[in-house]
């Protein structure tokens, strides 16, 4: 069978590390990552967290970048062209209908997120932002959130700048807006660490962050920081399969794989040591909840020489990475529309975009008249965020690691990453036994079936993993053995 050409191409060959990199880099690490490791209490959820990049997020990365660019199309198209030249099961087209639904529902509640990060830029201009305390910015959050005007009006400018970009094709716009705006991102973000290095409580910030107690290793935790992986990385949401369609043959998966990952734990890392040292100092709870930027910042801000200045470049940057991780959510059903059916670029944007702003109108009220709408004891905004990262994500990335570990015949694969014998076979036993034994374990704890917490016996999780390895190469199906040979 011949392979699909491809009708798009990254324009350089930093086109693809430029464009995933600005999907990874987002609210997730500057927002996300520093309150739920508030949340979480600190430097255990962050070595989890890093231990879920490298065991999980890594492999099943380069997984869907080799499914992607093998494939050639967006997730369902692409799987279901990788699994018909291996003379399998078209079910497995499924997995990229769920990744595509995952992400479209990220964005539902993400452009409310972006939309804080807009209106912050706006608010550090106009003079609402100088208040005196962490309480002062607070009610000022609040009373931004309490508007559903003024919430709904921003996250629809974000929905609607999403959708242009969209609508225009991603690789020209996007590729050119990236070349300048991650080093922007980057220089912000020292000069909010070496604030908070000279002004914040930057030892208990550090001790916060990099001290490790033991007894906040919780399966609870566990189940927190696996969702974070793969949020921040973009996985199993069909952005990064998508963007991974448009590599041009030959380029190294794994060194941009790499590349991309470090950029994006980089990021998390530096936002954490901007923020927790000022809300140290400033006497703030750091388990604060979504707001936790929007109160501590504004203040570091204010006592800076340039305060203002910096504050709205920063607040501006969050929202242009913010939009860049936007555009990347819904490129994939932008593309599915419109190799499947034909429908214009344009169109099929304009046509997400209807049903994306009525659930995200929705979203948005739940911090306002919809409060107190609640399933299963969330509201809305968190319900989205609780479905895909808890359990769409990590359900798409055990799916792709089996498809891709055990499904596949091995020359595809092999082919497309095109690694070192060792390489190959290291990431082959991620796949195979590793990353999917570490997310049942975490999915059988959160439903309650493992009586144990998984992570006070490490030993377990050494042992399934030893035992699958062992029994798998033991029992390996025929079509398997190619692959294993090296
Ligand atoms: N990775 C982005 C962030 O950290 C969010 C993001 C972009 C995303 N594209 C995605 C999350 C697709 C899930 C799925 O902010």
């Amino acid at each position: 069978m011949t392979r699909e050409k491809p009708k798009n191409l990254w324009l350089s060959r930093w086109g693809f590390i430029l464009a995933a990199t600005g999907s990874a880099v987002g609210l997730g690490n500057i927002w996300k990552f520093p309150y739920i490791t508030g949340e979480y209490g600190g430097g255990a959820f962050v070595l989890m967290y890093l231990a879920c990049i490298l065991a999980i997020g890594i492999p099943v990365m380069m997984t869907e970048i080799a499914l992607g660019r093998r494939g050639r199309g967006s997730p369902i198209d692409a799987i279901g062209r990788v699994v018909r030249e291996n003379g399998g099961n078209p079910a497995w087209k499924a997995v990229g209908g769920m990744a595509m639904l995952a992400g479209f529902l990220i964005l539902c509640f993400y452009v409310v997120v972006a939309g804080w990060a807009f209106a912050y830029t706006w608010k550090m201009l106009d003079g609402s932002l100088a208040a005196p305390s962490v309480e002062a910015l607070g009610a000022v959050f609040e009373a931004h959130n309490a508007s559903p005007l003024q919430l709904g009006g921003w996250s629809v400018l974000v929905a609607l700048l999403t959708l242009l970009i969209v609508g225009k094709g991603v690789q020209a716009g996007v590729e050119r807006a990236f070349r300048w705006m991650m080093p922007g991102l980057a220089v912000m973000l020292l000069a909010l660490v070496g604030y908070a290095w000279t002004n914040g409580s930057f030892g208990r910030g550090v001790a916060f962050l990099f001290s490790f107690d033991a007894s906040r290793l919780t399966g609870e935790a566990f189940l927190a920081a696996l969702g974070h992986a793969f949020f921040t990385l973009s996985l199993a949401s069909g952005a990064i399969l998508t963007y991974g369609s448009y590599i041009p043959d030959g380029q190294s998966i794994a060194r941009t794989t790499f590349i991309v990952a470090i950029a994006d734990t980089c990021v998390a890392l530096l936002a954490g040591l901007a923020i927790f040292p000022v809300i140290f100092a400033n006497g703030m709870d750091p388990s604060a909840g979504p707001g936790l930027i929007f109160m501590s910042l504004p203040l570091a801000f204010q006592q800076m020489p340039f305060g203002t200045l910096f504050g709205v470049l920063f607040f501006a940057m969050v929202s242009v990475a913010a939009l860049t991780s936007a555009i990347s959510m819904i490129e994939a059903v932008v593309a599915y529309l419109n190799e499947k059916y034909g429908i214009s670029r344009p169109r099929a944007a304009f046509g997400a975009g209807s049903v994306l702003l009525v659930i995200s109108l929705s979203a948005m009220l739940s911090f306002n008249v919809g409060a107190d709408w609640k399933l299963f004891g969330m509201t809305l905004f968190d319900g989205l965020d609780y479905l895909t990262s808890r359990w769409m994500m990590p359900l798409g990335g055990i799916l792709m690691a089996v498809l891709a570990g055990y499904c596949l015949r091995g020359e595809i694969l092999r082919e497309e990453l095109g690694l070192s014998p060792a390489g190959h076979a290291l990431w082959l036993f991620m796949v195979r036994y590793v990353s999917p034994v570490l997310i049942l374990m975490v999915f059988l704890h959160a439903l309650g079936w493992l009586g144990f917490d998984p992570l006070a016996r490490w030993y377990w999780i050494a042992g399934a993993i030893g035992v699958l390895a062992v029994a798998g190469e033991l029992f390996r199906p025929r079509g398997l053995k190619a692959q294993a040979r090296v």
